[in-house]
């Protein structure tokens, strides 16, 4: 992994013409070992940080204008304060803008923007970027925030300015994880525990499909949807169930519509996955976990359908090998990566082998990556 941070000073000195910044602000991607679509449902989930980031370098601008540039993207723009750049939904500038807009600085702000979380892949690099972008903000704004507050804004930015109606798991853990920890977190209360974790027996290996989401935001968004409608038709006839994290196995098994009620068995069955894997962390217990990361695969598949053949198949051929624990889907589904628990002696070759296999029956090179030691968010001032 290259040195982001030095890089992305360097380069924001080659583009102001020999000024540094004041600081780079960074925060991390995440994986997610349990607890998949459950956020938006005021449910559990059991993310962590990955050893990955999106660092922004920035300061005070003198332009009268914003000054943005993205290293991985090659491209820069300007616009003037209290307006907005003329960008699509899901381009990288959309969610720096997003932020601005929610958090607005007293002068246009220089920011320039470096990440080394792949796109695309279901590792939340739009979260990091609003939160790398959010910390920078604050420090600029200079008022100290609460990071739940900061989460809160980087969701906001998905639903207005990206259009994506996601949870706020990943901003959460983005701005509060720690190294070496995974997060407990109830999305309904909105309050989380950090889990350590406290033998390296078990390594988890990440292996993108580089299918990319493409339809995904609108099927994500299509799920939300089923799952409003089917806690409207619960609380209609019990209007004490005003959240699906309250919902009794009665409440699902009286829906009519049969998609509805393997939407909320997933939903209802998972929340206790993340109970049970959450026990299995606590004590190492890695058979336990890896089966319960199974569990939750099969279940975002046939009862979620979230799923595609190409993760199937990844997870299939992983849990085939004597060193792996468990595996399945990771993140919003329909593409992305997958999560798997390997034996830490067999993690590489694991890896190497669930990505030949993948790369022999689809043609298409599959990008693991045995996971490090999560990064935390933080400042780092010049
Ligand atoms: C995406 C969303 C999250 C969450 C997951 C599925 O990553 O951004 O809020 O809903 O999908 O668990």
């Amino acid at each position: 992994m290259f040195n982001s941070k030095e890089r992305v000073r360097e380069a924001f000195r080659r583009w102001r013409g020999g000024a540094d910044p004041l600081f780079v602000a960074c925060a991390p991607g995440r994986v997610n070992l349990v607890g998949e679509h459950t956020d938006y449902n005021d449910g559990l989930a059991l993310p962590m940080t990955l050893d990955r980031a999106v660092y922004v370098a920035a300061r005070h601008s003198s332009t009268g204008f914003h000054e943005l540039r993205s290293l991985n993207y090659q491209e820069s723009l300007s616009y003037r304060l209290g307006e907005w750049p003329a960008v699509p939904h899901a381009h990288w500038a959309t969610y720096v803008a997003g932020m601005i807009k929610e958090l607005p600085p007293p002068k246009p702000v220089e920011m320039l923007i470096l990440g080394d979380i792949p796109l695309g892949a279901g590792l939340s690099s739009s979260a990091a970027l609003e939160m790398a972008t959010g910390l920078a903000l604050e420090k600029l704004r200079d008022t100290p925030m609460d990071p739940l507050d900061l989460a809160r804004i980087g969701q906001v930015v998905e639903h207005k300015y990206a259009k994506v109606q996601c949870g706020i798991m990943d901003q959460i853990v983005s701005r509060v994880g720690r190294t070496d920890h995974a997060l407990f977190l109830d999305c309904g209360k909105l309050e989380w525990e950090h889990i350590p974790i406290q033998n390296r027996e078990a390594q988890f290996i990440v292996i993108d499909s580089r299918v990319k989401r493409k339809l995904a935001h609108s099927k994500y968004n299509e799920r939300r949807a089923e799952c409003h409608r089917a806690l409207q038709q619960i609380k209609a006839a019990d209007p004490q169930t005003t959240s699906l994290s309250r919902i009794q196995l009665h409440h699902i098994n009286r829906l009519e519509e049969s998609v509805l009620r393997r939407r909320l068995r997933h939903v209802f069955y998972e929340n206790e996955r993340v109970k049970k894997a959450c026990g299995a962390l606590v004590r190492s217990d890695w058979d336990l976990l890896g089966s319960v990361l199974s569990a939750s695969h099969q279940s975002l598949k046939s009862d979620y359908e979230v799923s595609c053949k190409e993760l199937d198949y990844m997870v299939t051929q992983a849990e085939s090998f004597a060193g792996v624990f468990g595996a399945r889907m990771m993140g919003g589904g329909f593409g992305g990566c997958s999560i798997n628990l390997a034996r830490t002696q067999d993690a590489h070759s694991v890896a190497e082998a669930v990505s030949m296999a993948y790369e022999e029956k689809y043609q298409r090179k599959a990008r693991a990556h045995v996971l490090g030691t999560g990064i935390e968010a933080h400042v780092e001032w010049f």
